[in-house]
């Protein structure tokens, strides 16, 4: 860690964090809950709570239609929203920035509406690193369009093989999708090198940001991708909403991804016209309480620091992560070279859901399964791993706690 940055995590209250998430303080089967499952869906501070309170007892109505004052300051609350998401990934404007119900239907918006002017002989690159919501909306438009799906490999130690991956970019390639952060092993993928690569070919690219916006800075402009998308409620805001952003003159390009309210500009016998983006592409009522509170979580993690978040999130993980290699039993999936606070393990002779079990029995909350990764499971041959993901308000108390009951799961399998 370089002293800049040592300094900064060394001003992160992980106290102070934790004292915003009411639901951290209780038990679980008579133990104090360890949450390590925020690379599921992470906990929300009582910010994000309070701020959707308030717009329903409030100030809600619905939005973009109303004359009257109450629509007008929803409304307000709605757009507000929008704008700080554009700022906190840079993005050149908020009108750059698509209100989704999350990034899986960020990614099919995309995959729907973009890839329309794909043809046979086509090819999406994806990598076999990817949740499968950025996998299956590119099989689904292979289908339809007659194009192909073409899977970067990931190496042993669960990175990206770019060497591959430069061969497999070619002027058939029409679209580059790469998760930012994988969700199994938190590795960093190097977007901005494979934004280069599709742009060579005059290919667009889109990043999955899922697992990297509530732990790294984003700059969607730096990066240089076309489409970013990613989750409010992985990011400390609620669920039913994520954002897409698209590159503006790209997003002028395309077609709506589904039809209704809010997005016509006129509807007549003959046919409809369509309003500019983002608002083309959001039809029907919005989620707007969720917006609000998507809002709220922008400003939170803006409060607290996402650089020393993410340094204390790394120093926490490392810790169990240097707790859990110390054990035989126990074997940890990849070891990227640049990564996030994710831990994707297994103890020999248990399988994952059972060791999910046992910590659950002592108060500890992980993930166990395929992580809606089949593609990396298949990689290293494995049926599922047990995962634990860190975020913002986790201790080194925590890591601690969960070597002890991954030590006693060993000793429960013998
Ligand atoms: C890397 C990644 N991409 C996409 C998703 C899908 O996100 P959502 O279910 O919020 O649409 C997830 C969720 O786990 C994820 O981790």
């Amino acid at each position: 860690m370089t002293v800049a940055k040592e300094m900064v995590r060394q001003n992160f209250n992980v106290d102070a964090v934790r004292a915003d998430f009411p639901i951290l303080h209780q038990q679980i089967n008579g133990h104090d809950l360890v949450f390590l499952d925020t690379g599921a869906s992470a906990q929300k501070p009582r910010q994000v709570i309070e701020a959707m309170v308030s717009v329903m007892q409030n100030d809600y109505a619905n939005v973009h239609r109303g004359v009257y004052s109450l629509s007008q300051r929803a409304t307000d609350l709605f757009e507000a929203s929008r704008h700080k998401i554009a700022e906190f990934i840079n993005a050149p404007n908020e009108d750059a920035v698509i209100f989704t119900r999350g990034a899986t239907e960020a990614i099919n918006l995309v995959a729907f509406s973009y890839g329309q002017r794909l043809g046979p002989g086509d090819e999406i690159l994806t990598t076999e690193i990817e949740h499968h919501s950025n996998i299956v909306p590119w099989q689904l438009l292979a289908d339809r369009q007659g194009a192909k799906v073409i899977f970067a490999p990931i190496t042993d130690n669960g990175e990206l093989d770019m060497d591959a991956t430069r061969d497999l970019i070619t002027d058939r390639t029409k679209i580059v999708a790469a998760a930012h952060v994988s969700n199994t092993m938190g590795t960093i993928l190097p977007i901005k090198e494979l934004a280069e690569l599709a742009h060579r070919v005059g290919a667009v690219i889109l990043a999955d940001g899922c697992q990297a916006a509530p732990h790294l800075k984003v700059d969607v402009q730096d990066l240089g991708v076309d489409f970013y998308a990613f989750s409010s409620h992985k990011i400390y805001g609620p669920t039913g909403i994520g954002a897409l952003y698209g590159r503006p003159e790209i997003l002028a390009d395309m077609p709506p991804y589904q039809g209704g309210g809010e997005m016509i500009e006129t509807v007549e016998k003959t046919g409809s016209t369509f309003k500019l983006p983002p608002h083309r592409f959001e039809a029907g009522t919005p989620a707007i309480v969720e917006a609000v509170g998507f809002g709220a979580a922008i400003d939170y993690v803006n409060s607290v620091g996402l650089e020393a978040a993410g340094a204390h999130e790394i120093e926490v993980c490392s810790h169990a992560e240097k707790l859990l290699r110390s054990m035989r039993e126990v074997e940890l999936l990849g070891r990227p070279n640049s990564k996030t606070s994710v831990l994707s393990f297994n103890v020999k002779g248990a399988h994952a859901h059972d060791v999910g079990t046992i910590l659950d029995q002592q108060g500890v909350a992980i993930r166990a399964g395929q992580h809606c990764a089949q593609t990396v499971m298949d990689r290293f041959g494995l049926h599922a791993t047990a995962r634990a993901s860190f975020g913002m308000y986790n201790t080194m108390a925590e890591a601690e706690a969960l070597a002890k009951a991954v030590a006693k799961t060993i000793e429960i399998f013998g």
